[in-house]
């Protein structure tokens, strides 16, 4: 496609999507693809989950319940081809050449790495693992990415893939771009205990949960500590169900935030308030995500063909590489 800037994004398979997903890099996605100005590419990146869990059972499934949500979310797969990084194996070939280009003590002094064996508290990691950055540059620059939405904690795999560019270039000649990342307003919308909404903090709000789980989750979201009963003042902006209601009720933040430092707003109706209007915001998620669940053989199509089309860009990438390396 002449003239359209490429984006490239994807997620690793771990089941379904929160509203974090949503917020942090999704949002990001099915604008971009609406804007008409991109070429969407995304991935699923299984060989990623390797990294962190090797039991590779339940991968195809969560890759399954990840693009029912990206349906549902409005990624449109004429527009936007949706495939997995396992399936094109041009990935691991470009990760290999990629591997050779990039030291070691760079990869280890990875901030989302350090973070990372912190907070899972890992202990000797494997090779692959150190490569993590190197596999997603991969993925990237097979498309040639020029636009990666992501959320903030990829940030550094950019900056790396960046690094992995220039040194390709400056090495063999100018294949690829050097990609930049693409935030989004509200990249880290904090999970109902106010933590980093994670799957495994169990804090999340599913883009798939029904309306009443959505209500009994909200229920149970903590508030400001000193706002006990109602009547009492609160302070929004220590709140979270206060930033909920800055992204999905905009309209409504001045008469919340009155409400709260007044007192006069408690927080079970302000919360139900937040509950509703996230409920509205995700009724056409429910109703196109049905659709395709009903339809088990049409996502099973969107994928393959998505791969197919992939492949193809993926294999002219790789003759170029080949080229430009004298290897052909
Ligand atoms: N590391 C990303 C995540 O954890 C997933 C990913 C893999 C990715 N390859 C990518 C994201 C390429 C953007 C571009 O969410």
């Amino acid at each position: 496609m002449p003239n359209k800037k490429i984006i490239l994004s994807g997620m690793r398979p771990t089941g379904k999507l929160h509203l974090g997903h949503w917020t942090g890099a999704l949002e990001n996605w099915v604008a971009l693809q609406n804007d008409g100005g991109y070429s969407n590419f995304h991935l699923i990146a299984d060989y990623h989950v390797l990294t962190t869990n090797l039991d590779s059972s339940h991968i195809y499934e969560y890759s399954i319940e990840m693009i029912l949500d990206w349906l549902a979310a409005g990624i449109d797969p004429e527009h936007s081809p949706i495939f997995r990084q396992s399936q094109i194996k041009e990935h691991s070939e470009l990760h290999l050449i990629f591997s050779m280009l990039i030291t070691q003590p760079r990869l280890e002094r990875n901030p989302a790495l350090k973070e990372q064996i912190r907070d899972l508290n890992l202990g000797p990691i494997s090779y692959g693992h150190l490569g993590y950055p190197v596999l997603q540059a991969a993925d990237i620059l097979l498309y040639k990415g020029e636009v990666v939405p992501v959320g903030e904690d990829q940030l550094p795999h950019i900056e790396i893939t960046r690094e992995i560019a220039r040194e390709f270039n400056r090495q063999y000649g100018r294949v690829f771009p050097e990609p930049e990342g693409k935030l989004t307003e509200f990249s880290r919308l904090p999970g109902l205990d106010g933590k980093r909404m994670s799957k495994s903090l169990g804090n999340t709000i599913l883009l798939s949960d029904l309306p009443d789980e959505v209500k009994k989750k909200m229920k149970k979201a903590v508030t400001d500590p000193q706002k006990i009963h109602k009547g009492d003042p609160g302070r929004p902006d220590i709140c979270l169900v206060f930033m909920y209601h800055q992204k999905f009720n905009a309209t409504e933040v001045q008469e919340i935030r009155s409400g709260c430092e007044s007192g006069q707003l408690g927080c079970v109706d302000c919360k139900m308030r937040a509950a509703e209007k996230i409920n509205e915001f995700l009724d056409p998620f429910r109703e196109r995500r049905k659709f395709y669940e009903n339809k088990p053989e049409e996502v099973k199509k969107i994928l393959s063909d998505g791969e197919e089309r992939a492949r193809s860009v993926a294999r002219s990438t790789m003759a170029e590489v080949h080229q430009a390396m004298k290897l052909g």
